[in-house]
């Protein structure tokens, strides 16, 4: 009977190495925000697409509102393959890149417009690949959309009326220096963070778009969100360098598909979504939203283009103008 043996023994290997070949690459999807959010509903739009593209071959699961992994620790889980991908804001990537500071001057971008301008151009599509020597490889843009101002304070129309606030800033030094320089006090903090620190009053005001406010409910925490549209939060889609160049080109050919389509999706639904969230907002009654006249702007803008030269250096000019020129 050793024959017999054999062959069972042989049939079983074979069997177990047909199901290890039939394993699906589990690629997991972490992020911060809701899933009812331009990031929320592109991270689905990604999975669907994906697991269409290459059934069996790929399994998609999407962690949203920090789940699995909070601003501090996401990229580094990403770094140590724990997730496969992440979307965090173009603030977040001071540790790897100054370049995408170019992202957080204020006032430089007047519309998403202007941003997917200089995003399809030759420099926005350089910088998805400037952090490849840190492990780190950009496969898309996605919008969210213009930040607003929010306050605990019923005034909020020039920047004298923040002297001295705390504000909640993401982590990013330009967002700091803007804060300064209107004469508040910026505090970095993880986005799952900030709804109670605005609540118990840690921090009296904080920056962000409608989507975020809505979603986060941090109108209802707030007096006052001032129609600033002074920049704006916009994500880079990156995974690990190493994994995706691992990956069997039939695999990575079929995601990079689905994520083209994904970020056509998504970033078509973003102005969208914000719109609406913005008109949610107005009807809860919670927070008054605070119209800016051309004067109040400027007056902004005045205050915080000192920015613009502190960091032009690290960013490079040649990309501050860019970024100007596709605003035309
Ligand atoms: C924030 O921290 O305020 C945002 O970057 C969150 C996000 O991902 O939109």
């Amino acid at each position: 009977m050793k024959w017999f043996a054999a062959v069972t023994a042989a049939l079983s290997l074979c069997v177990s190495s047909i199901a290890f070949a039939q394993q699906p690459i589990v690629i997991k999807f972490s992020h911060v925000v809701a899933e009812k959010t331009p990031k929320g509903q592109g991270a689905l739009k990604f999975k669907e697409l994906a697991e269409k593209k290459l059934p069996g071959k790929v399994q998609v699961q999407v962690f949203p509102s920090s789940q699995l992994f909070g601003d501090a620790k996401e990229m580094e889980a990403l770094l140590l393959g724990d997730v496969q991908l992440i979307a965090p804001s173009l603030s977040k990537f001071d540790r790897y890149t100054k370049k995408l500071q170019v992202y957080d001057l204020p006032f430089l971008f007047p519309s998403i417009e202007v941003v997917d301008k200089f995003q399809d151009g030759p420099d926005g599509q350089a910088l998805l690949d400037s952090m490849k020597s840190k492990g780190l490889k950009g496969l898309a843009y996605w919008h969210n959309g213009m930040k607003q101002l929010s306050t605990n304070r019923d005034k909020l129309t020039v920047p004298a009326d923040v002297k001295g606030l705390k504000f909640r800033i993401q982590s990013s030094d330009v967002l700091e220096a803007q804060f300064r320089a209107v004469g508040a006090n910026p505090q970095k903090m993880a986005f799952s963070e900030v709804y109670q620190a605005l609540q118990t009053g840690v921090v009296d005001g904080q920056e962000n778009t409608w989507s975020n406010i809505y979603s986060q409910k941090f109108y209802e925490v707030q007096k006052t969100i001032a129609e600033t549209n002074h920049g704006l939060i916009e994500y880079m889609v990156v995974t690990n360098a190493k994994w995706w160049d691992g990956l069997p080109p039939d695999i990575r050919a079929g995601l990079a598909e689905a994520m083209k389509e994904a970020t056509a999706y998504a970033n078509k639904l973003a102005f969208d979504i914000n719109e609406s969230d913005k008109k949610k907002i107005a009807e809860a009654g919670k927070a008054k939203i605070q119209k800016l006249t051309k004067q109040d702007l400027a007056e902004w803008q005045k205050a915080m283009q000192p920015v613009w030269k502190k960091f032009e250096p690290g960013i490079g000019k040649d990309l501050v103008q860019a970024a100007l020129k596709a605003g035309g």
